[in-house]
């Protein structure tokens, strides 16, 4: 890649940007907040452009994935306006049935939550909608939306005998159903609810893992009646959503980027300000604890019908673990930079019941096994998790046999910027402009955190 500068290099057609990580000699002390949730602000924007009446987002993710959300929107003839680059943003509802016909295909980019929710939501439209994305959107699968839609009596359908991306929705007058979810997943159960507010009867929905529940508890807080029992939810039809205002809090999965951070350099200490936590999503937080880190929760409130709270965080030394069943769910954006954790912990720590994180922005387990070999890890790759031998807290070693792996993505190349806080000489982080598909702000943190040395 000679003539470019030494922060690019080409990677097939594309110039790929790097960053630099150089190890943490110090503990760290400091106090930090993340980027706001990404799951809440897609559906702050949908569920307001459905709402009737002025919505008010503050503290708006601008976030590649979420302004994909909202240009679609926009694109369906829905008015929304922002202020300071998008921190606040203002949504014009008009209910459910004032969107018009987009006039191009609608392009969701890199984002799951966007084409998966959006289908539920156009499933019930009476105009021609096309829903497509990256490469790495066309390789995920679709079926286990378009097959419930289907169910519902959406005109829907997708490549590769209705499995990917794109997705054409021909207009559909829904009915209710009854649903056993296959797997469990907030994306597909936000789906058939959208679909369900449109649709003739009532929509059973019933998960076998409880997963995240962030659309039953905004489209609540808009005047929705959703009953909730355990892992089943039962959303009603012809309901009237009103406008409201909406603070987003701060992200817990960019937070468990530095919750490890902390964890890993000895005698570090770490204040997270404004953080969600929500029971679906705190995984992270009692797998940390259990690990041996001390997390308290203080400052807990409830912000838009979603906890939320300030963490304390304090390293320790790691002890190894197993991770599995009904908790993956709980942290399953988080497995990537648990197994940097495990890679740190005294002895051989298992993954199980993660099948799932294969079918993430990037095959996860197979990318993580890529990744801590690279960093000198014994690792074994299962068909549904990864068993991992850790270095009881020592540096990680760079191999520089091993290439890194080419299928980026946001939470992996920030996985490798903390490890490389822990290693034995700086590491070139590969793929760093994906990382603004949820936390634009990541490079400058990380120099925050380098700052922060005591
Ligand atoms: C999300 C749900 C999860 C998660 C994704 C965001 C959401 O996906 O991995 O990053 O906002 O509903 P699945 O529903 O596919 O598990």
């Amino acid at each position: 890649m000679a003539g470019l500068p030494c922060h690019y290099y080409a990677k097939i057609n594309y110039v790929m940007k790097q960053f630099t990580v150089s190890p943490l000699a110090n503990p760290i002390k400091t106090t930090i907040s993340v980027p706001s949730d990404k799951s809440i602000s897609h559906r702050a924007v949908i569920i307001g452009s459905i709402a009737n009446g002025r919505t008010e987002i503050k503290n708006f993710l601008s976030s590649a994935d979420c302004l994909n959300t909202l240009k679609i929107m926009q694109q369906l003839g829905i008015e929304i306006s922002n202020c300071n680059n998008y921190e606040t943003v203002t949504i014009y509802g008009r209910g459910l049935q004032s969107f018009s016909e987009p006039k191009n295909i609608l392009n969701c980019g890199n984002s799951g939550t966007t084409i998966r929710l959006l289908s539920g939501l156009l499933s019930a439209q009476n105009f021609l909608s096309i829903l497509t994305g990256d490469d790495s959107l066309l390789n995920r699968p679709m079926g286990r939306v378009i097959e419930p839609l289907t169910l519902m009596g959406a005109k829907i359908a997708g490549r590769d005998n209705n499995t990917k991306a794109p997705i054409v929705i021909s207009p559909g007058v829904l009915h209710g159903i009854t649903y056993d979810m296959p797997v469990s997943s907030a994306q597909v159960k936000s789906a058939i609810m959208l679909a369900a507010l449109q649709a003739k009867g009532e929509t059973r929905i019933i998960e076998k893992e409880k997963s995240r529940d962030h659309t039953e508890r905004m489209l609540a807080a808009f005047g929705a009646t959703i009953k909730q029992d355990k892992n089943e939810v039962v959303i009603g039809s012809e309901q009237k959503l009103q406008a409201q205002n909406i603070f987003i809090p701060g992200d817990i999965s960019s937070a468990a980027f530095f919750m490890a951070a902390c964890s890993i350099i000895p005698g570090s200490e770490m204040v997270l300000q404004k953080v969600l936590v929500n029971p679906t999503r705190t995984g992270i937080i009692n797998v940390l604890k259990k690990m041996g880190v001390k997390v308290e929760i203080t400052n807990k409130k409830e912000i838009s019908g979603e906890p939320v709270a300030d963490l304390f965080v304090t390293s320790s030394e790691l002890n190894a673990l197993e991770v599995k069943g009904s908790t993956i769910p709980l942290l399953i954006d988080e497995v990537p930079i648990l197994c940097i954790l495990m890679a740190q912990a005294n002895g051989k720590s298992v993954i199980k019941d993660a099948k799932e994180l294969r079918f993430k922005e990037s095959d996860r387990l197979k990318t993580m096994a890529q990744v801590l070999r690279k960093f000198s890890v014994e690792v074994n790759e299962l068909d549904d998790g990864l068993e991992i031998n850790g270095l009881a807290g020592k540096p990680f070693i760079i191999n520089n046999f091993i290439e890194w792996p080419h299928h980026f993505d946001h939470r992996i190349a920030m996985s490798i910027a903390i490890a490389a806080l822990k290693s034995n000489e700086p590491v070139i982080v590969p793929g760093a402009e994906w990382i603004s598909t949820s936390f634009p702000d990541f490079e400058k943190l990380i120099h925050q955190l380098q700052m922060a040395v005591v």
